[in-house]
């Protein structure tokens, strides 16, 4: 049993689609767990730059099971307009599936997302408004509507003349915005079935206890970060989903005793979309150095992201509730041109120089601390074409075994640039 998580160790867009995609190749079936069309997961190949939003960039490799699981949220819209993309590229969706449990992204979803962001002033959350909040807040409340209830007329009925007439007085009352008729409502469900029928995959069960039986090789493939998550993540500036890898065994229907690595995906620094606390954030030259060369821009909002030093304790912790078992670190090219590199190692009370080794999770504490960084020196050479360890400067090296020191567990693939050969992979999970 080979089966394997891939997990954002920070706060998102740490490279983890680009780790799929490597070991997608090797893998047979590919699970999406969590989130919706909030991730933003940036694959390029032969110079040909993918953007996924919902779909696992396994996809891109042929004759793979592609499963968007029960711990995801679907807008239908952003489903058509991805599949359609894809399609229109030359992309075979035929192994694409979808979970008749995962919960359907509604008009209103995305509505309350964007009403409460814009009318929150400075309690804001940052979200990417693309109505993930209001629909795990439904699905956990039991306001949800699944996948499969779309094609249950007599159920989708039923569901809706349960949910909508609060769901409107709320829309009304509290967020004094637009209200949805049932009729709206069924012709919105009956066209997306409709698209929605290709993918659908009733036979899940069959077919992930048949993969289990043959022990085909599964790939989970997580979305945002362990630091965003519901129960673990810088709450409330966190996604509303499990990015952890526990997440994986309950959003993709397969337990955790069927779950072998777990790899965390972690920049060679550290980036963070949207509010909420980041205690190595740099707001200077530095920060906008990594910004600029890293190319920190959302791939989803187009929001430059905030950026800092590596953060050593965080990683601690997300070792620990994400059970990972290995790291990749990505981007570490960035660093290309840097006279020197700092790394977080603990954290100090500004009142009373308490040092912090442990994460601390009441993020109140935060604003009254202070990163105690090391520095490293810079290798001052441009590693994008590294194939090895061998060809890494022993500035490099020495960098990451720091690194893999700090954090606990092995770094077993290090990215050196964006395409799929800049990869240095100590060890594939797979083989
Ligand atoms: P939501 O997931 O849209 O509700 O946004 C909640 C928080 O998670 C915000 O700070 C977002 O910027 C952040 N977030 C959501 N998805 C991603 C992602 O894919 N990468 C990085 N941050 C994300």
């Amino acid at each position: 049993m080979k089966n394997t998580v891939v997990v954002g160790a920070q706060w998102g867009d740490e490279g983890k689609a680009k780790i799929t995609d490597l070991l997608a190749e090797y893998a047979d079936v590919i699970i999406r767990y969590q989130g919706g069309c909030n991730a933003g997961h940036t694959v390029v190949v032969n110079n040909e730059t993918y953007k996924f939003h919902l779909i696992p960039s396994g996809v891109l490799y042929k004759d793979k099971f592609c499963f968007i699981g029960a711990g995801t949220v679907i807008h239908p819209e952003t489903f058509l307009k991805e599949t359609e993309d894809l399609k229109k590229r030359g992309v075979d969706l035929s192994g694409l599936k979808i979970s008749p449990l995962a919960t359907v992204t509604l008009p209103y979803h995305i509505d309350i997302d964007g009403i409460s962001e814009n009318t929150s002033g400075k309690n804001k959350i940052g979200t990417t408004k693309k109505g993930i909040g209001p629909t795990y807040s439904d699905k956990t409340g039991r306001y949800g509507i699944k996948v499969q209830d779309l094609f249950d007329k007599e159920l989708l009925e039923s569901r809706l003349d349960a949910i909508l007439p609060l769901k409107n007085k709320i829309l009304e009352k509290v967020y004094e915005s637009k209200t949805y008729s049932k009729e709206e409502m069924l012709n919105y469900c009956e066209k997306y079935a409709e698209i929605f029928k290709p993918y659908i995959c009733n036979e899940w069960i069959d077919k992930l206890s048949g993969f289990l039986k043959e022990d085909k090789k599964i790939l989970f493939e997580g979305a945002q970060g362990i630091m965003l998550d519901i129960d673990y993540g810088t709450y409330p500036y966190v996604t509303s989903s499990s990015p952890i890898g526990g997440g994986a065994a309950t959003g993709s229907g397969i337990g955790p005793t069927y779950i072998k690595n777990v790899i965390g995906v972690a920049k060679a620094y550290i980036t963070r979309v949207g509010e909420g606390p980041f205690i190595t954030e740099l707001t200077d030259k530095t920060g906008e150095t990594i910004r600029n060369i890293g190319g920190e821009f959302g791939t989803t909002t187009g929001r430059p992201r905030r950026c800092g030093w590596f953060d050593a304790v965080l990683s601690r912790y997300c070792t620990l509730v994400g059970g990972l078992t290995e790291m990749a670190i990505t981007k570490i090219d960035v660093f290309n041109d840097f006279e020197e590199i700092k790394i977080c190692t603990a954290y100090k009370d500004k009142r009373d120089g308490k040092i912090y080794k442990d994460y601390p999770t009441n993020i109140n504490l935060h604003k009254y601390l202070e990163p105690v960084y090391e520095t490293h020196k810079g290798w001052k050479t441009d590693i994008s074409g590294a194939k090895s360890m061998e060809d890494l400067p022993q500035n490099a090296k020495n960098y990451l075994k720091r690194l893999e020191e700090l954090i606990g567990i092995p770094i077993k693939i290090i990215s050196v640039g964006p395409d799929r050969e800049q990869t240095i992979i100590l060890e594939n999970p797979f083989k």
